[in-house]
């Protein structure tokens, strides 16, 4: 969700204007998605390199977060959306992880959307967690592959994503589902994420289908399929 600072910074408004524009776009698109029927939506909120903005956005950022939890669980819950949120959540306070654990816990048996927040994520710490994690559990064996570290991985409860859009003109993954995205297409666009709208979410999904998508095959044993 990239493009919140430039959005305000072009109205001469302060950047965390940008992230409370960024927050009312996160809700509308989460209503795009339920209506389109998209199943799984993974939202990359804070990257672990965040902290290194001014504390004052930070702070408000945070902020953002908490009455974003505060404000939405009850309607996520009503519209059968199931919240996770991942990353390393012990640097967040305690009130945070309080909101968070009470959110997922609230909509854990929900099935029509699940929604994954990425709060202090960062792509190489989530492989780094699940090989560390691996190892805990089986401290004898030598090697693990990739059947074996799946279930470590801080969205093993999910699909890995057909789609994956970055907003904001940057074409970059920047440390986000770095083993998840492996097959993933990608989409970069230059709209700012407080202006993507269902309009423009409808013109990835459009790019999206018509991309083949051949994980390792050729196109002639595709169609023999
Ligand atoms: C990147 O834009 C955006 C962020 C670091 C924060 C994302 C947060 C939100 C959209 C609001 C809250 C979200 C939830 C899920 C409650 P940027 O600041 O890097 O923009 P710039 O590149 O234009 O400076």
């Amino acid at each position: 969700m990239d493009g919140n600072g430039r959005w305000a910074k072009k109205r001469l408004l302060p950047r965390v204007a940008g992230h409370a524009q960024g927050f009312e776009r996160v809700r509308n698109i989460i209503e795009i998605c339920l209506d389109r029927s998209i199943e799984y939506v993974t939202l990359f909120a804070f990257s672990s390199e965040n902290w290194r903005r001014p504390q004052e956005e930070v702070s408000r950022l945070m902020g953002l977060f908490v009455m974003a939890l505060e404000s939405e669980v009850s309607r996520m819950h009503r519209n059968g959306v199931c919240l996770h949120v991942v990353g390393d959540l012990s640097r967040f306070d305690e009130r945070l992880r309080d909101l968070i654990a009470e959110g997922e816990q609230r909509t854990r048996n929900n099935q029509r959307l699940t929604l994954t927040i990425c709060a202090n994520y960062g792509g190489r710490w989530d492989i780094l967690n699940a090989v560390n994690n691996w190892r805990r559990d089986n401290p004898a064996a030598v090697e693990v592959d990739e059947q074996a570290l799946a279930p470590y991985l801080s969205m093993s409860y999910a699909p890995e994503p057909d789609l994956f859009i970055r907003t904001g003109g940057e074409q970059r993954i920047s440390n986000f589902l770095l083993w998840q995205l492996a097959y993933a297409e990608l989409y970069f666009t230059d709209t700012l994420w407080p202006d993507f709208d269902a309009e423009k979410l409808d013109l990835a999904i459009a790019s999206f289908r018509k991309r083949e998508r051949r994980f390792g095959r050729t196109s002639e044993q595709l169609l023999e399929r």
